[in-house]
């Protein structure tokens, strides 16, 4: 089966409204027409209303960087799903390994949040990942298969082609270390696995698995020619259109 490769900028806490509008503006300059591979940005909040705006007559889709699971009431500081559909968001980053280490999300609270972007015509994108500690002492396959299985478990093979899950090891986010395309197929093959094992082959076969951690325009061709990388969710290198944009045609040459 052919998946549709999928590019994800995660902006994290960068750029206020006029400055995201200006990046979004070169992006659909340069890739805002193509259908070949899904284009999504993830602006901050306060970028999100401007940012849809700027998206309106492209087929770059926007995403946001985190969510709240309940629909209303009071939860101080929260964003929820309907407010987020609100602006035309179509997908939303869950359990960031950032969310994770800063803000202490668990796995029952991300898997809440996977059901509720779900339930609300949100795509989840669930990242996983784990340590240089986690590595170093051969457990990564087994962090990994706590996270894939923690933030799906109520989810069904039905929704599988709706899910997204980033592979996000923590010791490559930011640091410019890259995990060798081997190193990210072994565990990209190993998700498959583990989703096949909830799912069943048919489903886990729609779901795409990005790699995410010091991605850019360098390394990209060779980590998107593995069999189960899916995409990339890129931080640092989604910052500037250029960098971003080259990513997004790598990609194009593979599809
Ligand atoms: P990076 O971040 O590309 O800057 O390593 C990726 C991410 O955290 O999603």
């Amino acid at each position: 089966m052919m998946r549709k490769y999928l590019i994800a900028g995660n902006w994290k806490m960068n750029k206020n409204a006029s400055e995201s509008v200006a990046l979004v503006k070169e992006l659909v300059q340069a890739a805002g027409k193509q259908s070949d591979v899904g284009v999504v940005v993830c602006p901050p909040f306060t970028s999100l209303a401007s940012v849809s705006e700027a998206l309106a007559d492209s087929t770059i889709e926007m995403g946001a960087q985190n969510m709240y699971f309940e629909k209303s009431g009071a939860f101080t500081g929260e964003i929820s799903p309907e407010m987020l559909r609100h602006l035309r968001t179509s997908y939303v980053i869950l359990g960031h390994s950032e969310r994770r280490a800063i803000f202490g999300e668990t796995d029952a609270l991300i898997s809440k949040k996977v059901v509720a972007a779900l339930a609300n015509s949100l795509k989840p994108i669930l990242c996983v990942g784990e340590t240089l500690a986690e590595r170093e002492g051969g457990k990564t396959l087994s962090v990994v298969e706590t996270q894939v299985k923690g933030g799906l478990q109520d989810v069904s093979a039905d929704d599988a082609d709706r899910v997204v899950v980033a592979y996000e090891p923590v010791w490559a986010i930011g640091t410019g270390k890259t995990a060798t395309p081997e190193m990210a197929q072994e565990v990209h093959a190993a998700i498959r696995g583990m989703l096949t094992a909830l799912w069943g082959a048919e489903a886990a076969q729609k779901v795409r698995i990005l790699y995410g951690g010091s991605m850019n325009a360098a390394n990209a061709d060779a980590l998107l020619a593995q069999t189960d990388i899916d995409g990339g969710l890129i931080g640092g290198a989604s910052l500037q259109s250029h960098s971003f944009v080259q990513i997004v045609e790598s990609a194009r040459k593979l599809s």
